[in-house]
């Protein structure tokens, strides 16, 4: 561990650290445009300079193309180091435009701030500045290449990291361009990183381009919701409208990055279709009014055909908390069937997966990431889960051997290829023995038990990709308190009549099954059948928690109230003439509250946490930057 001294403050940093990330290390920001922690180092940019008063080298040096060694004795603040550091800001901003107080990435540009910080305000140059034509990248990125700086961030994002190659730098002499051969949508499935990785504004979000400032945004740390995985997000809304969506870092999970399908998902929360209003035998009613309602119908349900009738159905894309408050509503009226999964494969090969799985052999993200054998079998890693993909590719830039196994996976020739792959025809046949961090991953949408049971081997770890971002939870749940699949509740023919919350159920409900109560953010068909729709919050306008697929119970935040966006088109209430204290449209609840509240009328005294229950407790003071707990840690430690 060597030790160096930055600024007068002593310290001892990993080997390999360099003095860049030392000086972070203790809170000192140097100056930085090419070094990025998931890029590493290029040495493009010049913006580092340090001065080395001792040790090995002396003088001026780039603080990011420098290993920390023994003896070495920092200064961020000589004079000479602050000198170069200005003048390198003054080149740099020689050819950047000159709408920076009022461009678009304004408050979110790297290449601002550090000119601010540094003092640079006029301009000495007087030649013509250099400028570029920008290209059409599709629907998601804009383009802006006259901001550029030519850190390259962007080219080694796209190519090395994420292995596209429709991207790159080109040019000759002074002209050094950053974009494709021609116009034409990026082809990458992680090419939304651009904007976040960018320093300056050369791409920002097309979808959410001249929408909002970045101080105008409500935001909070969330957790994506499309797959299984539980990348950290920062979702950023505006006027009750979700505009964008940018990548959180964890190290163990996603690192600094999402998918594209994770980034670009907001337009469901904003789709004017979407319900938010309860509604009784389809006519709009207040929130209040529904579960008095409900309650009713409730009552009159169980009176006629008993308790054992109802089926409570809770759902893998809802929150933990409600899927146990689902379970709190089944146990208070005495209903006889629980459900969290729709179909009975589905949640046998859930359950299957997460019995498996424990604190030792689990794999997160960044164990992928570090391992030197992984194995795939039996999904699409692109289709279910594309940050697990990206991962992989890590594990191969890094000389891991990469083994597809069996035929249900085979790579599909249209998508692009981010590892080389060998193909074997059973587990049997990777050399586990020869890897010091083996590791499985193990699709569960289209694979028996056998083959799940199989992936269990000794001094290997594993990783299912499963469906829904609380799977995981709904596993656990399910076996605790004995609940089955819908599927299954049909065969026996005894329900009658149900309450679905969040719920995906298989098509060819009966038309003899009462929808008593259908609760959801999603336009369902559930919630065009039922007896009582109730509108509820998407994931940005409540606090809540998921289980990923590695076990690692997650909180996210409210970002934005609900309600109908501002830009939406809401006529009736155009000009607004009545004092309200809720927005238009903000009727709504989260699902564990609908059922909280409904439990109360249900004559349920435990407050809010006692419903939680004693296990689950812990959810309340989980925090949402803490980068989760594991579900297994938190039962030893209980
Ligand atoms: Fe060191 Fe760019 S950050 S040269």
């Amino acid at each position: 561990m060597p030790s160096i001294i930055i600024d007068s403050i002593p310290l001892d940093v990993p080997e390999g650290t360099n003095v860049l990330e030392a000086a972070r290390s203790i809170g000192i920001t140097i100056p930085h445009f090419c070094w990025h922690p998931a890029l590493g180092k290029a040495g493009a940019c010049r913006a580092c300079a340090v001065k080395m008063l001792e040790g090995p080298v002396k003088g001026i040096q780039m603080s990011c193309m420098l290993p920390a060694q023994d003896g070495m004795v920092v200064s961020t603040t000589d004079g000479e180091a602050v000198a170069m550091r200005r003048a390198v800001i003054e080149w740099l901003m020689i050819n950047h435009p000159h709408d920076c107080p009022v461009c678009d990435e304004g408050g979110e540009c790297q290449l601002q701030d550090f000119t601010i910080a540094g003092g640079h305000g006029i301009r000495r140059y007087d030649g013509l500045k250099r400028t570029h034509v920008k290209q059409y990248l599709g629907g998601y990125i804009e383009h802006e290449m006259n901001r550029c700086i030519q850190c390259y961030r962007c080219a080694r994002f796209y190519q090395e990291y994420a292995g596209g190659t429709d991207f790159g730098v080109m040019g000759s002499s002074g002209g050094v361009y950053f974009g494709r051969q021609q116009d034409g949508p990026l082809q990458s499935p992680f090419s939304g990183n651009l904007a976040d990785i960018c320093p300056t504004g050369v791409f920002t979000d097309k979808t959410a381009r001249f929408r909002a400032r970045y101080w105008d945004y409500d935001m909070a740390p969330s957790i994506c919701p499309v797959c299984s995985l539980g990348c950290n997000t920062v979702p950023m809304a505006r006027y009750r409208e979700l505009l964008k969506t940018t990548a959180r870092r964890n190290d163990k999970v996603n690192g600094w990055f999402i998918c594209d399908r994770g980034r670009f998902s907001n337009t469901a929360v904003n789709a004017p279709d979407r319900p938010r209003r309860a509604l009784v035998d389809g006519k709009p009613v207040d929130m209040a009014a529904a579960l008095d309602s409900l309650l009713e119908r409730l009552s009159e349900f169980l009176a006629l055909n008993g308790a054992d009738s109802l089926a409570v159905v809770g759902s893998p894309r809802m929150s933990l908390e409600g899927n146990i408050m689902a379970a709190r509503l089944r146990e208070v009226v005495g209903a006889e069937t629980l459900c969290y999964f729709g179909d009975v494969l589905h949640a046998e090969r859930t359950l299957e997966a997460v019995s498996l799985l424990n604190a030792e052999n689990s794999a997160s993200q960044e164990d992928v990431r570090q391992a030197d054998l992984i194995a795939i079998l039996a999904c699409d890693l692109q289709e279910e889960a594309p940050m697990m993909s990206l991962a992989v590719r890590q594990a191969w830039r890094n000389g891991a051997r990469i083994f597809v196994v069996g035929s249900e996976c085979r790579l599909d020739p249209t998508k692009l290829h981010l590892y080389e792959t060998e193909d074997v025809t059973s587990l049997t046949d990777v050399p586990f023995t020869e890897a010091r961090n083996p590791l499985v991953i193990c699709g569960t949408r289209h694979t028996g038990l056998e083959a799940i049971r199989a992936v269990a081997l000794p001094g290997v770890k594993f990783s299912f990709i499963l469906d829904g971002p609380n799977s995981f939870g709904c596993a656990l749940l399910a076996r605790e308190q004995g609940a089955v699949s819908f599927s299954e509740t049909l065969t026996g023919g005894r329900v009658k009549g149900i309450i679905s919350l969040e719920a995906d159920l298989p098509a060819g409900l009966p038309n003899e099954i009462r929808v008593l109560a259908a609760a959801d953010w999603l336009p369902t068909q559930l919630m065009k059948r039922a007896e009582i729709a109730l509108s509820v919050t998407s994931w940005v306008e409540m606090d809540g928690s998921y289980i990923n697929n590695e076990g690692r119970a997650q909180r996210f935040k409210q970002v934005m109230r609900p309600g109908l966006p501002i830009k939406g088109e809401t006529p009736e209430l155009h000009p607004p003439r009545i004092h309200r204290h809720d927005p238009p449209g903000g009727d709504m609840l989260p699902s564990w509250r609908i059922l909280s509240e409904l439990l109360e009328r249900l004559g349920d005294e435990r407050s809010e946490e006692d419903r939680f229950g004693e296990k689950c407790k812990f959810l309340g003071s989980l925090d949402a930057e803490g980068g989760g707990i594991m579900s297994y840690e938190r039962n030893r430690n209980q």
